[in-house]
């Protein structure tokens, strides 16, 4: 495992963590319980420390619900991340909004301590910028949980580069968690640069571009209730486009004999020390696999074929109204 240091933490961790958010909800049917704390206690078999889920991960909160049970006898191994922020029906998963006010932070963070069946969360996130409450209150209702020991460190989730800047002027933040890999590279020019300066780390979400870098949409296709077909970049014409723009990174993997989602990964963890990414995956092989690419080294030809491909992709991340929410 390669560890890389969180922000100004002093807490090293293995650059490569597990996203949880697929084993409850968004990317198919849900794993079944069993099957999902098998799989997470097999991570930890495997090194893997930093797990990532958020408040608004599965109807009712079921991916918090999840870690706890899996995690609630070992909690020393794992690094847990978690976040708050958007706004869901517990009952319908209806979205109601983004609310960053004390009051909200307040609340969310008992209900997740509660679900993670632990007394302390190592990493908490505002998930999304709220428009309607100035960064600097959010901040500074989070930083009371840290100082109450609640919370170890602070993060913002999709927050543009002036926003991570006043934030960090009340509270140091120690991760900035934004959609990054070779597909999407929209942060490179305001968030990266105010990440370096503010000594936060990077955590790439989505480095596998959802699972297409992987190449599997070749042979298979995303279901109907997937949250993915409702994305630009899995419809239409965009969707073969981008597909087929996947066999330069198997060119690539092929030459290094390894697969293109490792060539993925380690295209992401290249990019700097500043930068940790955490793949999501529900099968203990593609995991596996994901944790191979620590082995795989690009040479300055290959990320030049690499890094031209960003600007050849169709279609937004998200769609109009996710849109508006990033980079926020
Ligand atoms: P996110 O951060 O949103 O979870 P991602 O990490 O870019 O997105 O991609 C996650 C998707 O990639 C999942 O659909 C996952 O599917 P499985 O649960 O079937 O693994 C897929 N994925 C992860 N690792 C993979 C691998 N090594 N090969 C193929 N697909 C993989």
């Amino acid at each position: 495992m390669k560890t890389r240091t969180l922000g100004n933490t002093g807490k090293a961790l293995p650059s490569i963590g597990l996203g949880c958010m697929g084993l409850s909800e968004f990317y198919g049917p849900p794993t079944e319980q069993v099957a999902a704390i098998k799989l997470l206690h097999e991570a930890i078999g495997l090194g893997v420390e930093h797990f990532d889920t958020a408040e608004m991960y599965g109807i009712g909160s079921t991916n918090e619900s999840l870690l706890g049970e899996a995690f609630q006898d070992r909690r020393d191994k794992v690094f847990i991340a978690t976040k708050f922020g958007p706004l869901r029906d517990p009952n319908t998963g209806e979205f109601s909004g983004i609310d960053g006010s004390r009051d909200n932070c307040r609340r969310a963070v008992e209900g997740s301590l509660q679900r993670l069946k632990t007394d302390v969360i190592d990493l908490y996130y505002l998930h999304r910028v709220d428009p309607a409450t100035p960064i600097e209150e959010t901040v500074a209702a989070m930083a009371e949980l840290v100082e109450e020991g609640k919370v170890r460190a602070i993060g913002l989730s999709e927050a543009g580069g002036d926003t991570i800047r006043r934030a960090a002027k009340i509270h140091p933040i120690a991760a900035v968690q934004s959609e990054y890999s070779i597909f999407s590279r929209d942060i490179e020019a305001d968030v990266i640069p105010a990440c370096l300066e503010t000594g936060t780390t990077l955590v790439a979400y989505s480095p596998l571009g959802r699972g297409m870098l992987s190449g599997r949409f070749k042979d298979e296709s995303v279901g109907d209730g997937d949250y993915r077909s409702f994305t630009p970049r899995f419809q239409g014409e965009a969707y073969a486009a981008n597909v087929a723009l996947v066999d330069e990174i198997e060119a690539v993997a092929n030459a290094n004999s390894c697969t293109a989602a490792q060539v993925a990964l380690a295209w992401v963890l290249g990019r700097g020390e500043h930068i940790m990414t955490i793949p999501g995956t529900t099968k203990l092989e593609n995991l596996k696999a994901n944790l191979g690419s620590y082995e795989v080294q690009l040479s300055d030809d290959q990320q030049a074929t690499l890094d031209q491909l960003a600007d050849r992709v169709m279609g937004d991340r998200y769609d109009e109204q996710g849109m508006a929410i990033i980079n926020a």
